[in-house]
């Protein structure tokens, strides 16, 4: 199978992952009436849920022209970066800021991560449009 290929499948079931992550988290709050980690709540959703989704679609569907290196490269950063930009925002929430450091290590690796992303849809589009 293309390797990107694999991302891609790889992307959509960490995307369900984080869904399950995201509304478990979301029906506590709910049920509890304990906001403190919204902004937990709301990127897993939106980094986990919605970003790898979009990830995996677009990988799938751009699979011939991507590189297969730089795919590889934001997936793993993106992976790696988003447990500890997370993890690190719920224990500010929670009341210790000492892990203010690894929130803004974890936020710039997934900036890197979406950087990669969108250099290889810029490259991987053009050639598509040169072919076109
Ligand atoms: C059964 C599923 C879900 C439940 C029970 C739930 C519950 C909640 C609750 C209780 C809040 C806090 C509201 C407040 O502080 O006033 C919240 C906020 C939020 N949720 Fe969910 N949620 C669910 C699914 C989702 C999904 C799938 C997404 C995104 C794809 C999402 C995105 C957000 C966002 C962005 C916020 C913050 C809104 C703000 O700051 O105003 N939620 N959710
Ligand atoms: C590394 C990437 C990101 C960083 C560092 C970041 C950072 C932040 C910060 C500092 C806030 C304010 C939180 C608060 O006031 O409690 C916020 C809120 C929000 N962000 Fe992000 N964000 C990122 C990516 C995204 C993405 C990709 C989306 C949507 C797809 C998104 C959607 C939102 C929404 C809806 C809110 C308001 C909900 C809330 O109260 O937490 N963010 N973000």
């Amino acid at each position: 199978m293309n390797t990107n290929k694999r991302y891609s499948a790889w992307w959509l079931r960490m995307a369900a992952l984080y869904l399950v992550t995201g509304v478990a988290l979301g029906n506590y709050m709910g049920a509890t009436h304990d906001f403190s980690l919204r902004s937990v709540h709301a990127h897993i959703n939106l980094l986990g849920w919605a970003s790898m989704l979009g990830f995996g679609l677009v990988v799938q569907h751009l699979a011939d022209t991507l590189s297969a290196r730089l795919v590889a490269v934001q997936f793993w950063l993106h992976q790696c970066a988003l447990p500890v930009m997370l993890s690190a925002l719920a224990a500010l929430m929670r009341g210790n800021p000492a892990v203010e450091p690894l929130i803004g290590l974890g936020s710039a690796t997934v900036g890197v991560a979406v950087l990669c992303f969108a250099t290889n849809v810029w490259r991987g589009t053009g050639a598509k449009l040169r072919a076109a």
